[in-house]
């Protein structure tokens, strides 16, 4: 089989990745340099810091991942670059290395869908895993169930119509003083707590399996502030009234919940029988042991991303990128960013 090495890099967020998968499957160097730790005293990210901290590291980034992967940059078939969507001032720093090689190294340059490097994610853990499959998307910044029809065709069944689950995740867990990013933390917190201490809406739009996360964002910030109000009254720490634990499980279930009931009525809706996690929230322990008791029940195929490729890599985008190369014509240099970006037109 010919070799194919793509070159991927990904600078959407606060991560600056670079990674040379060969024939869209293996992955042969992975670097990431995350600038999180810069944004947690804000908790949250700061773009303008995000992108200036993408410009002083991606040399280095490239660098040391063509020095791991040990290949010249003439055995490069290609570069892919996350084009959208995300943060504008970094994807343009990843756009503007991708196309400054592309252009001196003589290569071909595929401008990457983030949220279909994120199911891509799933080639390098599975290497059987071939299209037609339904996926759901968890990220912090979106919320997606599309139907992968082939590698690059893709039908959206939902989405968030506001908050995405990440973000709600972030939100509650600063409110909780827990640290940034909150996803992990809450998922740790969470093993140790009850799901139980009260009761969250699961919003529905008739038919139709779009997401409102913001609804559970709003409920549980009011509770806890009724929480709060009461400790208060009684000169207590709130933490006394309520084990923390018990809270964030309490939250968190409401979410994974809610994910599964959506996502198993676009199965049913779609005919599907492969069923595949992607982006960040899919690191998420307790939805992972969710969605494998609901798919055993239902004989369906379930695939999870390894841990690693879950949150923001460039791996998933050089894996998407072999695909756009097999298949799609190269862009131009005249190749932009794009803060917004839909993944089925
Ligand atoms: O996919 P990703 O790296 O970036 C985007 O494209 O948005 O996702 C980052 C999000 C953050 O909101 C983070 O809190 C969340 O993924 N996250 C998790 C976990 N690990 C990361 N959320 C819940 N449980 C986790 N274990
Ligand atoms: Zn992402």
């Amino acid at each position: 089989m010919q070799k194919i090495y793509i070159l991927g890099i990904e600078s959407s967020c606060d991560e600056t990745a670079a990674a040379i998968v060969l024939n869209g499957r293996e992955v042969i160097s992975n670097i990431i340099f995350s600038s999180a730790d810069l944004h947690k005293i804000y908790g949250g990210v700061v773009p303008e810091i995000a992108s200036r901290k993408h410009v002083e590291v991606i040399p280095y980034v490239l660098e040391q991942t063509m020095i791991k992967a040990g290949i010249t940059r003439d055995q490069l078939a290609a570069i892919a670059v996350t084009k959208g969507p995300g943060l504008v001032g970094s994807l343009l720093v990843g756009v503007s290395a991708a196309k400054t090689l592309a252009l001196i190294w003589r290569k071909p340059l595929y401008g990457i869908h983030h949220l279909a490097g994120h199911i891509a994610a799933n080639y390098l853990t599975y290497r059987e895993l071939e299209p037609p499959f339904l996926s759901l998307i968890v990220s912090g910044a979106h919320s997606h169930i599309v139907l992968v029809k082939s590698y690059l065709e893709f039908e959206i069944i939902a989405r968030t119509r506001d908050d995405a689950p990440g973000e709600v995740f972030d939100k509650i867990a600063r409110e909780l003083n827990l640290g940034y990013p909150g996803g992990p933390i809450i998922d740790s917190m969470a093993k140790y707590g009850q799901n139980n201490l009260f009761d969250l809406p699961q919003p529905k739009f008739g038919d139709n399996l779009d997401f409102s996360f913001s609804g559970i964002k709003t409920a549980t910030l009011n509770k806890l502030n009724q929480i709060k109000q009461k400790a208060a009254l009684i000169n207590q720490p709130w933490e006394k009234l309520v084990n923390k634990s018990d809270f964030v499980a309490t939250f968190q279930s409401a979410i994974i919940n809610y994910l599964l009931d959506h996502t198993m009525k676009a199965i049913k809706l779609t005919g599907q029988n492969k069923l595949v996690l992607a982006g960040g929230v899919a690191a998420n322990s307790e939805l992972r042991l969710q969605f494998q008791y609901a798919t055993k029940e239902l004989g369906l195929k379930l695939y999870l991303p390894e841990l690693q490729y879950c949150t923001d890599n460039a791996a998933m985008i050089a894996a998407q990128g072999f695909y756009a190369f097999k298949e799609q014509q190269p862009e131009t240099l005249s190749l932009n960013a794009y803060a917004m970006l839909e993944m089925d037109n």
